[in-house]
């Protein structure tokens, strides 16, 4: 059997490795970037599936259009307008997660060797995804309100993109403001290079102030990802691209190919639990829990973390980043606490030059109880490694 040879520079999704090690019942996981099994909506979404199947089940279980059903694309736009945001239906693709929606991306624009800039740390499917199709790395670091605007000055010239997760990033937490957000849409002008702008969490809100996705400020061309798997279900695997025509027209033949649509049925589902209930409420209540045990992580951090442990402070989303003083690496942090069964992400992988500085804690999965344990377990981790 010969493998190819696109496969060298990929690795493994270090996380779905982690998450085998951290399944285990006994151990506390802070590692993955799962929901809070209590948020599904499951009833909603019982009868939203039992209405879809009685009154259109024929059209649900037949094959369809790849751009996805019209309705929930009408939905996503009308839902965009609502933040001052102008996106019409026909620029929407319904995708399998938004994760096919980066991948798409990724394989309609990046030839090998081109430069791709990403964040630093960045989202670590997206190194993955982007290492397929032989992108060449550059990255711009993070400050507390966002990308680093003049290194990214510097690193967009002659890049093909520019993939960020402007809103309760993944994996620091961090949130651009907005003059940030404004200086990063006129960088893209004038440098030529497109925004790919990754929205997964921007629903995900719990306290300060609100500001809308790149987009609306957007002087050039840009792509806008978004995704229901973080306010509905992931397992839905329903997420979706927003590009400019030619763009996606090439998205959609790519689509094609790799797997026709994404499901009608799954689709016709989520639109009907979409308009049959009321999901800013839903959204709300989602909201509610993760800020509370986004509180509850902070005052345990606080408590047993040794001082010279940072920790960003995130204003929603599922992640906080801790950064480690020098010397001490994460990833040995990361066995010490699996043998006190406790779990986190290594910072590792987010990075593409190996850097290991600190590392990402989930606060969205793990009961309130959990959290304060897990947190003092890893704080007394923290303690010996520094002590060595
Ligand atoms: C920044 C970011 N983008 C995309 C995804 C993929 O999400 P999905 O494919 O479930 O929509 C994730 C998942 O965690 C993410 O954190």
């Amino acid at each position: 059997m010969q493998i190819a040879k696109r496969m060298d520079n990929v690795q493994r999704s270090y996380i779905r490795e982690i998450l085998k090690v951290t399944a285990r019942p006994d151990i506390i996981s802070f590692a993955g970037g799962l929901p809070h099994p209590d948020s599904f909506p499951v009833q909603g979404v019982a009868e939203a599936a039992a209405a879809v199947l009685a009154e259109s089940g024929s059209e649900a279980l037949q094959y369809s259009t790849t751009e996805g059903y019209l309705p929930l694309r009408e939905w996503i736009s009308a839902r965009y307008a609502r933040q001052g945001i102008e996106v019409s239906p026909d620029e929407i693709l319904i995708t399998t997660g938004s994760q096919q929606a980066l991948d798409l991306v990724a394989k309609t624009t990046i030839d090998r060797g081109a430069p791709v800039v990403i964040e630093r740390p960045g989202y670590l499917g997206a190194i993955q995804c982007f290492s397929f199709y032989g992108a060449q790395f550059r990255t711009v670091d993070l400050t507390p309100l966002g990308v680093d605007v003049e290194a990214l000055r510097r690193e967009a010239k002659g890049a093909r993109l520019f993939y960020a997760v402007p809103s309760f990033q993944n994996p620091s937490g961090i949130t651009y403001d907005e003059p940030t957000r404004r200086e990063v849409a006129a960088i893209m002008a004038e440098t030529g290079c497109m925004l790919v702008e990754d929205n997964p969490y921007g629903e995900l809100r719990f306290m300060g102030t609100p500001v809308a996705p790149i987009r609306k400020w957007a002087e050039s061309p840009s792509v806008l990802l978004g995704s229901f798997s973080k306010v509905v279900s992931p397992g839905l695997r329903i997420g979706w691209a927003c590009a400019p025509a030619e763009l996606m027209r090439h998205m959609v033949t790519a689509k094609q190919a790799s797997d026709l649509h994404t499901p009608m049925f799954t689709q016709r589902l989520l639109h009907r639990f979409l308009v049959d209930n009321d999901v800013d409420e839903h959204i709300a209540s989602i909201r509610k829990r993760y800020g509370a045990q986004r509180q509850c992580m902070m005052d345990a951090i606080r408590k047993h973390f040794p001082e010279c442990v940072t920790v960003t402070e995130p204003e929603g989303g599922m992640f906080l980043w801790c950064g480690l003083p020098e010397g001490v690496t994460s990833e040995h942090l990361f066995h010490k606490a699996i043998e006190r069964k406790v779990a986190f992400v290594p910072g590792c992988p987010f990075y593409v030059d190996g850097t290991d500085t600190g590392f990402r804690l989930n606060f969205s999965n793990a009961s309130q109880d959990d959290i304060v344990e897990g947190i003092a377990r890893l704080g007394a981790c923290l303690t010996e490694e520094l002590a060595r």
